[in-house]
């Protein structure tokens, strides 16, 4: 298909959906549309014929944990009985979308890291959800359409699907960091590491806001971290003009698959440390293993521990990742699955398990772990 021909596509698209976007809201603001987030939901539903779909075989085990999971982290739950179909759809539209979506913007090319910025771009500004982040996302996104898509478009129009599913694990690892940093004596010095973060804020966030941690890694690929670079240069000049001062992390640029490299640079992270103090590193894995060679997440973990203990210091891992994606766990149980991932950080030498749930979608294992001496 020709580029025009797209274009107009796209541009056609976007016209319906602002439209209705407007209508919708003169609804909900004269209080006509009382439930409005479920009818949103089933109109999409309809409009997309999955609601003649009958789906509650296949993912009756998935459907339980997905409601437990989003009761547990209070979130509300993906949409319901949605198909795998819609998922891929959704992706693919969105990915027709990013060169509307950036036009003229800084160059990011990860587009999967891209379109899970948006996801969580799109949580951030949810009055309804528990992840708003005061702007922190909000000013990371694109000049001309962070606005529209994400200010003058109901959240609510956005069928919940990948942004919730994101955001079960946006809520989790952002209370397991909280949780990790509180219980921790306060003359501890914290050192949050992302490991192949993305373009997410949160690191740079948590830097800037939380006395406690004194500095910020992320590692991720050169690529990525390239247009990582640019867009939180113009998060900073953004948000330094009138929302206070923007602390930056260390940004480097690995394949997390080449052990040495990673090796040398978590050789770095003493840098800052003075004499007598004590420091605790937490990591932060969001989606990355699963991306990486088969066995290099236990040898990653492995890696961590010794380098901790080099250190003298004690160490946390949360996570919201596939970590046994070589194994078949598709047919494993809750409880082996918790199982299977356990042993795993209990063969890299974690032995504190402490936090565990299942969510929907790929990244669908996460917790909490820990070594002390
Ligand atoms: C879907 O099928 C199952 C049996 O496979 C049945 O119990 C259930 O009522 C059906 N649901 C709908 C909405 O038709
Ligand atoms: C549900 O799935 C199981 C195995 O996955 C299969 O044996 C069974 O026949 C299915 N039931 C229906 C009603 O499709
Ligand atoms: C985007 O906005 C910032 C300030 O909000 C401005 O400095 C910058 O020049 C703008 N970029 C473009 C491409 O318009
Ligand atoms: C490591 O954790 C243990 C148990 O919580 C604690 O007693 C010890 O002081 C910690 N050591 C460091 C260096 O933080």
């Amino acid at each position: 298909m020709d580029f025009r021909r797209r274009l107009w596509r796209v541009f056609l698209l976007l016209t319906v959906l602002l439209a209705t976007a407007s209508s919708w809201r003169t609804a909900i603001g004269t209080g006509r549309v009382s439930n409005f987030n479920y009818w949103t939901t089933k109109l999409f539903l309809v409009a997309t014929g999955s609601l003649s779909h009958n789906n509650s075989n296949t993912t009756a085990s998935i459907t339980t944990q997905r409601k437990h999971v989003a009761l547990l982290l209070g979130v509300r739950p993906t949409l319901p009985n949605a198909p795998k179909w819609l998922y891929r759809k959704a992706w693919k539209l969105h990915n027709a979308l990013l060169p509307l979506l950036h036009w003229n913007d800084v160059t990011v090319e990860n587009k999967n890291a891209l379109k899970v910025l948006w996801c969580k771009a799109i949580t951030s500004v949810d009055p309804q959800s528990i992840c708003q982040d005061n702007d922190w996302t909000y000013d990371m996104m694109p000049n001309y359409s962070r606005w529209w898509i994400l200010k003058l478009i109901p959240i609510s129009l956005y069928p919940r699907l990948h942004h919730a599913n994101v955001e079960y694990r946006t809520v989790f690892l952002n209370r397991c960091i909280q949780q990790e940093i509180a219980r921790l004596p306060s003359s501890t010095k914290i050192r949050l590491v992302a490991i192949g973060g993305g373009y997410d804020v949160r690191a740079t966030r948590i830097l800037s806001q939380n006395p406690r941690v004194q500095e910020a890694w992320e590692l991720d690929l050169p690529v990525v971290i390239h247009g990582k670079r640019a867009l939180l240069e113009r998060l900073k000049e953004r948000r330094e003009k009138t929302k206070g001062p923007v602390q930056l992390p260390e940004l480097r640029a690995v394949d997390l698959n080449d052990l040495d490299a990673v090796r040398d640079i978590l050789a770095e992270f003493p840098q800052n440390k003075k004499q007598g103090e004590t420091w605790h590193t937490i990591y932060v894995i969001e989606g990355v293993m699963m991306f990486l060679n088969d066995g290099l997440p236990k040898e990653l973990f492995q890696l961590f521990r010794e380098v901790a203990r080099a250190d003298g210091e004690n160490a946390s891992i949360c996570f919201a990742d596939h970590l046994t994606c070589s194994e078949s766990s598709d047919s494993l149980t809750d409880e082996e699955e918790r199982e299977t991932v356990k042993s795993l950080f209990g063969s890299a030498g974690w032995n504190h398990f402490i936090h565990w749930a299942v969510k929907p979608g790929k990244a669908r294992q996460m917790g909490c772990v820990r070594i002390h001496e």
